[in-house]
């Protein structure tokens, strides 16, 4: 079984022009060093700085991917950014549901799931961000919120490999607060989504397709996370910033 391991930083609104140079120029050698094969690092700088993401990550491991997309394709939807669009700049790979979209732009299930198409339809590959609030999860709904997340994002998504996307569970609460899940409620919530992904789709698809944990990750707590069954990376905010805890998290999914 060989699924492909993610150590994603998701960079959300930091880093400039030159931050973003020389992380690269810093993190770029390294990598190469490193002769990596089932680990994938990815970052997700914001917009304007992805073509110099990819223009410095270009013949290395480094993939690149967008924080999200629009659900349109063209036209006049000011501060848009669409499908097409990344996919001209070579990208392949696209946040989409990240939590603070939902809470501070009002993304439902709907939307992701509009987004998701619209990523398909260009070969990009979505990242796909579900998870449970602690408000959630103190009244016992973890594992419905869950299931309808799942329900909702993948409506009529055809998934024929597995590797056409990511999914990453990031429960709320443990989101830039500092507070881990435990691996055990990480796996479990990991293994329910690996059983419904066997039964909606097939054995083949849940086997192939990675399953990141994000929130409050860190190169100290990655690889108990990691050593779970059903744990297949990181989506990684605060800590991904810093160019040696980054590439020590990669070392560490190595
Ligand atoms: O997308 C990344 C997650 O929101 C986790 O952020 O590692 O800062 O808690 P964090």
């Amino acid at each position: 079984l060989m699924r492909k391991i993610y150590i994603a930083g998701n960079w959300k609104m930091n880093k400039g022009l030159q931050e973003t140079k020389n992380f690269l120029e810093t993190v770029i050698p390294e990598l190469n060093k490193l002769k990596l094969e089932n680990v994938i690092p990815l970052i997700a700088p914001a917009y304007p700085f992805l073509e110099e993401a990819l223009k410095g990550s270009y013949g290395s491991c480094m993939q690149v991917s967008a924080q999200d997309v629009s659900v349109h394709s063209e036209g006049a939807y000011t501060g848009e950014v669409s499908a097409g669009m990344l996919a001209s700049l070579g990208l392949k790979y696209c946040i989409v549901g990240h939590s603070e979209r939902r809470q501070y732009h009002n993304e439902t299930d709907a939307t992701v799931n509009a987004k998701i198409l619209k990523l398909f339809e260009n070969h990009i590959t979505p990242l796909v961000c579900i998870g449970e609030t602690l408000q959630q999860r103190e009244e016992g709904k973890t594992e419905n919120v869950i299931l309808s997340q799942l329900s909702g994002c993948l409506k009529n998504i055809k998934l024929l490999s597995g590797e056409e996307i990511i999914l990453a569970y990031e429960p709320v609460w443990a989101i830039g607060t500092g507070k881990t899940a435990t691996p055990s409620q990480a796996q479990e919530v990991h293994n329910l989504i690996r059983n419904w992904l066997k039964s909606n789709y097939s054995d083949k698809v849940a086997e192939k397709l990675s399953l990141l944990y994000g929130g409050s990750i860190k190169p100290g707590n990655l690889q108990e996370l990691l050593d779970c069954e059903d744990i297949d990376g990181g989506l990684i905010g605060g800590a991904s910033l810093k160019e040696e805890d980054f590439l020590e998290m990669v070392q560490i999914g190595r």
